[in-house]
């Protein structure tokens, strides 16, 4: 009879989920790159996949524009709440105000720093110190040790910019002669990135003194692939260029002997996050609180293959 009381009781919560559709509020950063505007299309299909009722708000690259979002999502009663946070820091009082409406939270792409991590239920991001790590590996084994080096830094004050940096200072540290001669943001955009080569080419005797450019993402190392041919040099050649993402544009720049090196960045944050998710309101399980997306290296020797399959994907 007891057993009969449980089974009923848990056939109730099971037809309780399955009757509600999930809706999911994300607060997206905005459409400063490729790999961003990628995120978004594959938040929408693998919404669509799940029945998620998706809604997506736009911040325009602000932090109070997703503060604003955040308390607007929090007011309707969503399911969940989901951000990219362009920023690290400045998340602990609006998410405070979400715990208290018990919305769990999901990070995408991007870390927060906060001492209270009961903020948010997981976050679904890359290892950015390691994508650093490994394009600098990559260089350094590319110029024997020996490279002077332009950095073009992501957002200021975002974890990826953060940590990419770090990553690839700890990767050409025990090479003396790899040295970072210049770095400056570019914003992740491709017209930031071209922007600062040009100054960086300008300052570097019209650009011969720099052996690579080492960009945080793919869009700013295409804007500099730009910038380098203007000034009449070979990019990939005259100038090495190494970046992470992996988007369409950078395989074929590399197919075409532009482009040196990539480390690919999942563009499917949601779906990890959509599945965690419907494992917590189905069966309350408690995600892993980091939910690691892989990181590989890609080299001009594939490009071309890797290039075909995903110019229809983005
Ligand atoms: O947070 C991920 C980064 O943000 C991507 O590398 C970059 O392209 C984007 O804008």
């Amino acid at each position: 009879m007891a057993a009969a009381t449980l089974s009923l009781a848990a056939f109730a919560a099971t037809a309780a989920y399955a009757d509600e559709t999930l809706i999911v509020g994300f607060s997206q950063i905005g459409s400063e790159s490729g790999w961003r505007a990628a995120e978004t299309k594959v938040a929408k299909s693998e919404a669509e996949k799940r029945g998620i009722d998706l809604k997506i708000s736009d911040a325009q690259q602000k932090q109070e524009n997703q503060i604003k979002a955040i308390r607007a999502f929090a007011a309707q009663g969503v399911s969940a709440i989901f951000i990219a946070p362009v920023v690290a820091t400045g998340w602990d009082s609006v998410l405070r105000e979400v715990k208290d409406t018990n919305i769990p939270v999901f990070l995408l792409d991007r870390d927060i720093e906060t001492s209270d991590k009961s903020l948010y239920v997981a976050a679904v991001t890359s290892d950015t110190v390691l994508e650093g790590r490994m394009i600098g590996d990559y260089l350094t084994k590319l110029t024997n040790g020996k490279c002077a080096i332009v950095e073009l830094q992501g957002t200021v004050g975002s974890s990826p910019a953060i940590n990419r940096k770090k990553g690839f200072e700890e990767a050409i540290a025990s090479h003396p002669d790899m040295k970072i001669i210049r770095s400056q943001s570019g914003d992740f955009t491709r017209s930031g990135g071209k922007q600062v080569m040009e100054s960086f080419i300008k300052a570097e005797n019209g650009g011969k003194s720099i052996c690579a450019v080492y960009a945080h993402n793919d869009d700013m190392a295409i804007g500099a692939i730009q910038a380098i041919k203007e000034a009449g040099l070979k990019p990939g050649k005259d100038i090495l260029v190494v970046s992470i993402d992996g988007v369409p544009d950078i395989f074929k720049a590399m197919a075409a002997g532009e482009a040196n090196g990539t480390v690919e960045l999942s563009p499917n944050m949601a779906g990890p996050a959509y599945d965690a998710l419907i494992a917590l309101k189905k069966s309350g399980t408690t995600p892993p609180k980091w939910i690691q997306t892989p990181s590989t290296l890609f080299t001009p020797d594939t490009a071309e293959a890797e290039y075909q399959k995903r110019k229809d994907l983005y």
